[in-house]
């Protein structure tokens, strides 16, 4: 059978760090026709990816709601950013829309069930350290890897990329997956961002025990929550975590030396509220989210 050449509407909604990153992908694919959307003006897409190569383009990004047909919705916001954007799911999402939203964290796809049916809504976790750079632009350290779950979508959506760009793996175990990069990005994350220093406080043999203690409440409930983790996971978060290169930084410290708000709930948040719910003591993660959440108010 003849495969069929329809030109593909793409749409990336959330034009920061992620959105960059996966736009970059798409931009020179052909058989896609891209649309970009944001809160704030755009004018270019200006990356730096992990082999050097500058893309520096300028791009048509639309600002305000309006109603557009796409095949694929490609959902790049923050976890606190979603309220926010009622309006473009509303508009951005029809019956055949297929959407994927990147984040990582749990239940990823809840904000958006209210707009379409489950075989069209597809959660994607993503290892990709990227950060605005100093020119306006963006910096991705190292070729993204995401995460899908055994879903419908999921062999169109890595048909969509070009084939060395990225790796797109299909993990039998969504619920695990997304349980182990939570409780290492939270413990990661509240610490940089607390100490307001990269991973070279890692190199203290006293922030290790921490990130141990913090890391080990989160298993606990994840546990609890049905995530399999493997006896090895802890010590091979620890160990990979003394290896980071002393500059590299996390997500939410890069919010607070930019004044941004912190993804709070969504991490060490999501583990307080849920060890609640099943009656697992977090402490450690109650006092951060607590001294988190003051961050955000100033
Ligand atoms: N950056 C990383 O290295 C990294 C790595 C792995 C995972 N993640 C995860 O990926 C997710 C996205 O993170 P990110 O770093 O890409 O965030 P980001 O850089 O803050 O980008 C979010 C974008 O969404 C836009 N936005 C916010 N509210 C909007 C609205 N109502 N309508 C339209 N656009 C809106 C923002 O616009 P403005 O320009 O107005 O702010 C911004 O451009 C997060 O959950 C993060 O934890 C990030």
């Amino acid at each position: 059978m003849k495969e069929s050449t329809k030109t593909q509407q793409v749409g990336i909604l959330g034009l920061g760090a992620i959105g960059h990153v996966i736009g970059a992908q798409l931009f020179q694919k052909s058989g896609i026709r891209l649309y970009f959307f944001n809160r704030s003006p755009r004018k270019k897409l200006q990356i730096q990816l992990p082999d050097g190569q500058e893309l520096d383009h300028g791009i048509a990004c639309m600002y305000h709601p309006q109603p557009i047909q796409l095949d694929w919705l490609v959902i790049c916001l923050k976890a606190y950013h979603y309220p926010g954007a009622s309006a473009w799911f509303k508009h951005l999402i029809g019956p055949e829309t297929r959407v994927v939203v990147i984040r990582n964290g749990l239940q990823l796809t809840a904000p958006l069930s209210a707009y379409t049916s489950l075989s069209k809504l597809m959660p994607c976790l993503i290892d990709c350290p990227t950060q605005l750079a100093d020119d306006g632009g963006y910096q991705q350290f190292q070729v993204a890897r995401l995460m899908i779950p055994p879903h419908a979508l999921a062999a169109e959506f890595q048909a969509l990329f070009p084939s060395t760009a990225m790796t797109i793996e299909v993990v039998s175990d969504f619920k695990t997956t997304s349980w182990e990069k939570l409780c290492a990005s939270a413990a990661l994350g509240a610490i940089t961002c607390l100490s307001g220093q990269p991973c070279r406080v890692f190199r203290e043999e006293d922030i290790v025990e921490l990130f141990r203690a913090l890391v080990k409440e989160g298993l606990a409930v994840a546990k609890a929550d049905g995530a399999k983790i493997t006896k090895t996971y802890l010590e091979q978060e620890i160990e990979k975590t003394r290896h980071y290169p002393p500059e590299k930084g996390s997500s939410m410290l890069n919010d607070r030396q930019k004044g941004n708000q912190i993804e709070v709930t969504a991490k060490n948040g999501v583990i307080s509220e849920l060890g609640k719910k099943y009656g697992i003591p977090t402490p450690l993660n109650d006092h951060f989210t607590a001294l988190l959440k003051m961050i955000n108010q100033k």
